[in-house]
């Protein structure tokens, strides 16, 4: 049986959400991120777990362990968006869905932000519509898995 549980994934720096930076990244903290989601799962009877870190190995392990009770994976990856080929390469091991999300549109600042490793394992990638973009990403998962 699926289990109706997503894991939501956030990467180095984002515990900073609300202080940040907010003119890029916006007000809304990463617990009111993290309330959002867990509200949005909820409605179709889905829970959440929650991770953030500002270690790559620490965001592996995380991923990893979603294989045996989670049914997709949302993950801003942050900056190791645009350098992790082993962030990358868990999300393939796992095999489970996976909405990437960015709050800020990356296509439209640096030349190194333009290129995410793990969108080309994403099912699908919003970038740009800040803290929204979340339950955009929660909504397209559960729309998926039916
Ligand atoms: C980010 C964009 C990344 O380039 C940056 O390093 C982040 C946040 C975003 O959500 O817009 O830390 O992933």
């Amino acid at each position: 049986m699926t289990e109706r549980r997503l894991l939501l994934v956030n990467g180095p720096n984002l515990n900073l959400l609300g202080t940040r930076q907010p003119e890029v990244y916006g007000t809304t903290t990463l617990a009111q991120i993290e309330e959002l989601v867990s509200a949005v799962a909820a409605e179709a009877g889905f829970e959440t777990r929650a991770v953030q870190s500002n270690h790559e190995g620490a965001l592996i392990d995380a991923i990893h362990g979603a294989r045996d009770d989670c049914a997709g994976i949302v993950v801003n990856p942050a900056a190791y968006s645009h350098t992790s080929v082993a962030i990358a390469d868990a999300l393939r091991s796992v095999a489970l869905p996976v909405a990437e999300v960015h709050l800020s549109n990356i296509h439209a600042r640096e030349q190194f932000r333009r290129h995410s490793y793990v969108s080309e394992v994403a099912d699908v990638v919003i970038a740009g519509a800040g803290a929204r973009g979340y339950e955009f990403a929660v909504r397209y998962l559960l729309d998926k898995l039916g």
